[in-house]
């Protein structure tokens, strides 16, 4: 499956495209605008958030809200399983939220595959996302600066851990599996690492498209990087904390321009797949709308400030905040590593041998696997 992180930094340029398939003028462009609104519309599922998608595929779903050590209030989905089912606990992408997991649709999502053979499935949200955009005292507000001063980090030292307990202790197990995709691995190395008497209570964890030393990443994405620092200070000097969520107003054009027919939808569809490692047989296009209805779903810049600091170093390490910084926070000029021997849970990596974001040369995938048995 393309890796819908990469979809973010097409979108301008997917809409434009969209339109500059046919001749443009003015009239041309509004018939394509009703064209897509009308697609839209009569597409109910694209409309649907996650626990109304898995109601409508036929599994009954239900919603937990999770208070972290440091207020933000996140939401578990799930589809129950008996009294004796085995709990898996499946994480998401950067950008994305639980809706990843089901966008493909009965008899092909994972979470569907795994209900049908007996598990008790969750489905979590980390802070900032559309489902858990809330914290006790903090507004969401994008110029809330403190509500988003959050990276990955956060969500490795206190999301996963506040989300995990709540689960083995309303569930009285250990979680069988964690199934982390992209960032929902990232987070977990941070959880095993800095957090290891919560990670003791997952039997195993599964890593798809395992994100730690992302140095290697190429395609798309890499044409961006150097300029990413310089966005993320324009946009936090308008006052914004907070990168694209679910219903920002710079995703409509491409929403409506990817949704015009097969034929936008493809090329939309290309163009994402230039940034993830192209693979068309992959890429179902009709289900674009629904993709791009569920992501991006929305972050804090600092958690994509904290990836592209990795992939401009090659380590895998806290939050850099310049030497001074560094220095009060981690008494140290350099922020220190995680130290991946502190892991003790055993992990399965998979990736994609296409995969341009986390591609199959990282050192990580060695080290990691290195000290499992
Ligand atoms: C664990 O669950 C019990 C009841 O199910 C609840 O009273 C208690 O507060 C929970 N503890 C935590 C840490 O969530
Ligand atoms: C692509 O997605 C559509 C809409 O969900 C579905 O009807 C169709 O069967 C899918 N095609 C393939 C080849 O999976
Ligand atoms: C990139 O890949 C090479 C192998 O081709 C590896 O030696 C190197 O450590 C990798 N760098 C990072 C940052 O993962
Ligand atoms: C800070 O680091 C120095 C040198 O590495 C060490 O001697 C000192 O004990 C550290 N201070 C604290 C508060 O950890």
């Amino acid at each position: 499956m393309m890796q819908p992180t990469a979809i973010a930094y097409f979108l301008s340029l997917c809409g434009f495209l969209g339109a500059a398939t046919v001749n443009v003028t003015f009239d041309n462009l509004q018939k394509l605008m009703s064209t897509a609104l009308n697609n839209i519309q009569n597409n109910v599922d694209v409309n649907l958030n996650t626990l109304e998608l898995i109601r409508k595929a036929g599994y009954p779903a239900d919603a937990h809200v999770v208070l972290t050590e440091d207020g933000y209030l996140l939401t578990i989905h799930r589809i129950p399983g008996g009294e004796n089912s085995p709990v898996v606990f499946l994480q998401h992408c950067l950008l994305c939220s639980s809706a990843i997991w089901v966008i493909i649709g009965k008899g092909k999502a994972l979470p569907y595959k795994l209900a049908d053979q007996g598990y008790d499935v969750w489905l979590g949200n980390f802070r900032g996302n559309t489902y858990s955009r809330a914290h006790i005292s903090l507004s969401p507000s994008p110029s809330n600066a403190k509500f988003w001063d959050f990276s990955f980090d956060e969500m490795g030292t206190y999301d996963l851990p506040a989300m995990i307990s709540y689960v083995t202790n309303l569930t009285s197990k250990p979680v069988h599996t964690y199934i982390g995709y992209s960032m929902g691995t990232t987070t977990f190395y941070v959880m095993a690492v800095k957090r290891p008497e919560v990670a003791k209570m997952v039997r195993m964890m599964i890593s798809l498209a395992p994100a730690a030393f992302v140095g290697n990443l190429s395609g798309g994405l890499r044409l961006i990087i150097p300029f990413a620092n310089s966005i993320a200070a324009i946009l936090r000097s308008l006052g914004k904390n907070e990168l694209l969520p679910k219903n920002s107003v710079l995703l409509y054009p491409v929403r409506v321009g990817c949704n015009v027919d097969l034929f936008t939808q493809q090329i939309c569809g290309i163009i994402a797949l230039l940034f993830d490692g192209f693979d068309d047989e992959q890429l179902n296009y009709t289900l674009l709308p629904m993709i791009l209805a569920h992501f991006p779903s929305g972050t804090s810049i600092k958690t994509v400030l904290h990836f592209v600091q990795g992939i401009k170093s090659g380590k895998f390490c806290e939050y850099d905040y310049g030497q001074e910084k560094n220095m009060q926070i981690y008494n140290a000029t350099i922020p220190p590593d995680y130290d991946l021997s502190r892991i003790t849970v055993p992990i399965a990596l998979m990736y994609g041998t296409n995969d341009l974001i986390t591609p199959e040369k990282i050192s990580a995938i060695e080290e990691i696997h290195d000290m499992q048995v």
